[in-house]
């Protein structure tokens, strides 16, 4: 789909064959056709101004999606997003070529923005795997207008690299396992920093990772017959100062976590290939830093492997050792995704990152407590998280914080060995799986993001339901360009 800002009239815009109007409660339409009919369509009731009711009209020649946008003074570039997704239904059902956005007026650019991102988030469709079937196949949307009175060219082009970038997390992460492993995400790291200035990809093998003494990540990993691999991104943007600490992504990549030799319940083991979303956001969000080009240094470290239960895997009661020297008794292998991200935190650490923010979906508690409309944040360092809080309400990705507290830590006190991976005690699961990992940040400033209830299946108007949603990206994009000031 190609986004273009237009000045022309919505209603005139060349080329446009559907043209998306806003409506919000007790106003009028801001523009009407010669005949009035949208005016009649909204007297009528047809059309309304409840967010994200849909009403078409047939008018100049082309259709006319009225879209209810809720309050005026309530808009906001999640209701942005959510009215542009059910237009976006919409127009394709009517089989819609070209649309055009007509912004509504008096809104900012957040909002418009959001209007794009809603658009091309509500037509992402993962279809690698399901061929077009010919003449039933839904026509797709080719090109995206939003005209507007002054000139949004700017607006739209960092909306839609933000939705791309999105969009390619979600494919990656809607990848089945067998197809994306560790060693093909890593070359698409790779293929991905070839392409733009300032990105350099590094990959670790798993027989290196092993020999820099990453004893929790090769536990993970020593159970599948597919290799493991460390991702790492340096990210050096136009005059960021050289001075300053890179600031450090972590992403969780377990390609497909079966739970090891304490094997998950088999009822929904698939939805286990989204055990990659972490790392899939980090390497995009700082691909989309990179096309920004956001003047700061980013260290990115993505722990990719699958968690299987082959015959050299991991057995319950393992003791290991991470690369801080920490002894670990790994008494259930279904929580591994802590031990992957205590050794890419200490190797970050190591190589002088800071802050540091990791995204994982590490546990099935955050899902309990937050469903999938909040991400769980847990940090050590208030500043930091309060920034956190901040871009995911400025990107619409919303986070939660719960707390962190030397209780929470002392479930994890080991009996065998310094630490369990998994408390004996089955509650409070997600703050004790971050505290797992406060172990391995220590005094670094860190954020632990869990994203194991928004990272698929998310009701959002504009997500649609199933699959992968490609969270953390734009949460990070902002994060990251606020701290670059
Ligand atoms: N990948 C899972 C967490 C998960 C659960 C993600 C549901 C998405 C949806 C993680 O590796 C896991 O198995 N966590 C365990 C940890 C427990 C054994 C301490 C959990 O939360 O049950
Ligand atoms: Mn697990
Ligand atoms: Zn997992």
């Amino acid at each position: 789909m190609r986004v273009e800002a237009t000045t022309a009239a919505a209603l005139a815009a060349p080329g446009a064959d559907t043209v998306a109007c806003g409506v919000f409660e007790r106003e009028p339409v801001a523009h009407d056709t010669a005949d009035g009919a949208l005016a009649q369509l909204l007297d009528s009731g047809e059309a309304r101004g409840r967010l994200g009711h849909v009403a078409v009209a047939h008018a100049a020649q082309r259709r006319v999606i009225l879209v209810g946008l809720g309050e005026r003074e309530r808009f906001e570039p999640e209701r942005a997003r959510t009215a542009a997704g059910a237009v976006a239904q919409r127009a394709r059902e009517l089989g819609t070529r070209c649309l055009c956005w007509e912004a509504p007026h008096h809104v900012g650019e957040r909002e418009i923005a959001g209007l794009v991102e809603g658009t091309l988030l509500a037509a992402y469709r993962f279809e690698r795997f399901r061929p077009g079937s010919g003449q039933d196949a839904e026509p797709e949307l080719e090109r995206l207008l939003v005209s507007a009175h002054h000139d949004v060219a700017a607006t739209l082009a960092r909306a839609e690299l933000l939705a791309r970038a999105q969009n390619r997390a979600r494919d990656l992460a809607n990848t089945p396992a067998n197809v994306l492993t560790p060693s093909a995400l890593a070359r698409y790291a790779e293929q991905a920093a070839s392409e733009h200035d300032g990105l350099r990809a590094t990959v670790l093998a798993e027989e290196q990772l092993r020999e820099l003494g990453m004893g929790a990540f090769a536990a993970v990993a020593q159970g599948a017959r597919e290799s493991a691999r460390l991702i790492r991104l340096d990210y050096e943007g136009p005059g960021a100062d050289p001075a300053l600490p890179p600031l450090g992504l972590l992403g969780k990549a377990v390609t497909f976590d079966s739970g090891g030799i304490s094997l998950k319940q088999p009822a929904r083991m698939h939805e286990m290939k989204f055990d990659m979303a972490g790392g899939a956001a980090v390497i995009e969000a700082i691909r989309a830093l990179a096309e920004l080009r956001v003047p700061l240094r980013v260290l990115g470290v993505v722990g990719a492997t699958e968690n299987m239960p082959g015959g050299g895997a991991t057995h319950p009661g393992d003791i290991v050792t991470a690369l801080d020297g920490t002894t670990i008794e790994i008494n259930n292998t279904d929580a591994e995704g802590r031990l992957v991200l205590a050794d890419c935190l200490c190797y970050a650490i190591r190589e002088g990152a800071r802050p540091l923010v990791d995204l994982a979906t590490l546990t099935g508690g955050v899902v309990v407590a937050l469903g999938s409309v909040h991400s769980g944040l847990m940090s050590n360092d208030d500043e930091l998280a309060e920034r956190v809080l901040e871009a995911g309400r400025a990107s619409g990705e919303l986070a939660w914080r719960l707390p962190l507290h030397e209780r929470y830590a002392e479930l994890l006190d080991g009996t065998y060995a310094q630490i369990v991976n998994s408390p004996e005690r089955r509650e409070a699961t997600a703050i004790a799986g971050a505290e797992f990992l406060h172990r391995f940040a220590g005094e670094v400033p860190w954020a632990h993001l869990d994203i194991a209830g928004t990272a698929y299946d998310a009701e959002r108007p504009y997500l649609r339901g199933k699959g992968a949603t490609g969270v953390g990206v734009r949460l990070l994009v902002e994060l990251a360009s606020a701290l670059a000031g």
